[in-house]
């Protein structure tokens, strides 16, 4: 059942909790500010103080933000999102930057310098890729915690010379969870000690069969320092997207997911979303998990300044009221209004959440006071 404290009722309304105390004396409950009372109670005692109740579940506020599917003859081809996961040090980063590197045509301002948590290289035929460079896995298992799929793709990198470790398997066990295709990259084949068919042994070993054995899943030997095999890797991927047949309708009000997010000195807070669907503009108002904003300027991987970012494209947002979390959704919104209702609704879901896990009293309240 829907409860509330004292406190929270007294602090929603603007009043003083000792004034709701006393009211709910003159009914007979003896009750003390930490102490929890139910919606219907907490109803009462707001009407008998000349406020107005407004009870709002969470379907009312999230409704329409998320849930409506586009009709199919609005969805258009988009590049596919790809995530790299690994046991440490076994060159997850290093394979990424190497690709970026390649792909980055010489000269280009920024260069790979700027690291950021996504960013975009071509395949061999021109096709997009998304990458996804989580830091360890916490990110991605908060994202897929709270029902977010993220990507589209695995790229499971495991070091020749180190073999499957247990956070191989963890990987291994994300992308089953997530029923996302796994890619091999079988990395650091260019050390004396690398020993691929270890590597594709200890794979059996966890159901994976490679194509090599007579299995499905892709897998391409790489050297992540000296660029082995990259664009090999590349069109593993691109191969493995089209079977995917992956689409987004770019003509709605956005929505996505945040991959990073910082407080920067000079441009204040960031957040490096992703584009699910729909595209993101300069000028659009938006909430970002509990963060209302309006969009001031969209940077995109190369630290270029752009006025748009569609399905699947990885894009820093400046604009935000406050700093968002890693794995908070997003989505444009059509008022100001609408963004500071949403917004309330998450802020004060998230105090609950605080509190709760701070030992607290536990309130699930779904109401609003105006
Ligand atoms: P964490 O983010 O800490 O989990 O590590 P990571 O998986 O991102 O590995 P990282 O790219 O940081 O590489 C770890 C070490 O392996 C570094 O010293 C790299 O230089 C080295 N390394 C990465 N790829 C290769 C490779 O292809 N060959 C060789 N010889 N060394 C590599
Ligand atoms: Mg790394």
């Amino acid at each position: 059942p829907e409860t509330i404290t004292i406190q929270e009722l007294a602090n929603r309304m603007a009043e003083r909790a000792v004034d709701v105390i006393k009211l709910l004396m003159q009914q007979g409950q003896m009750l003390k500010i930490n102490d929890v009372i139910d919606a219907d109670t907490a109803e009462i005692i707001a009407t008998e103080m000349g406020h107005t109740v407004k009870r709002v579940s969470e379907a009312d506020v999230e409704e329409g933000l998320y849930g409506a599917d586009d009709d199919p003859a609005d969805l258009k081809p988009r590049p596919p999102v790809v995530t790299i996961m690994g046991h440490v040090d076994h060159g997850k980063t290093s394979l990424l930057d190497a690709i970026r590197e390649a792909n980055v045509v010489s000269g280009e301002a920024g260069g790979i310098t700027q690291h950021i948590g996504a960013y975009q290289a071509k395949a061999p035929d021109g096709q997009v890729i998304t990458f996804i460079d989580t830091p360890g896995h916490e990110a991605f298992t908060s994202m897929r915690a709270r029902g977010a799929k993220v990507t589209d793709l695995v790229v499971l990198v495991v070091a020749a010379d180190d073999g499957v470790m247990p956070q191989t398997v963890e990987a291994i066990n994300h992308a089953r969870a997530a029923e996302v295709p796994i890619i091999v990259a079988i990395n650091k084949i260019d050390k004396p000690e690398a020993d691929p068919s270890r590597v594709r042994n200890d794979l059996l070993r966890q159901d994976i069969v490679v194509e090599s054995m007579g299995g499905d899943t892709l897998e391409v030997e790489v050297s992540a320092l000296k660029h082995l095999n990259l664009e090999k890797l590349l069109e593993a991927i691109q191969l493995q997207a089209e079977v995917l047949e992956l689409t987004a309708n770019p003509d709605r009000p956005a929505e996505g997911i945040v991959i990073e997010a910082k407080l920067d000195k000079g441009r204040g807070p960031v957040a490096t979303v992703l584009v699910q669907r729909g595209t993101l503009n300069v000028g659009d108002i938006l909430v970002c998990g509990a963060e209302p904003g309006k969009v001031r300027a969209l940077v995109d991987d190369h630290g270029r300044s752009i006025q748009s970012a569609g399905p699947a494209t990885p894009v820093e947002v400046l604009g935000l009221d406050g700093t968002p979390e890693a794995g908070d959704r997003f989505a444009v919104v059509d008022s100001d209004a609408r963004a500071r209702e949403i917004s309330d609704y998450r802020q004060r879901k998230k105090r609950e959440r605080l509190q709760a896990r701070g030992g607290g009293a536990k309130t699930s309240l779904e109401q609003m006071m105006s």
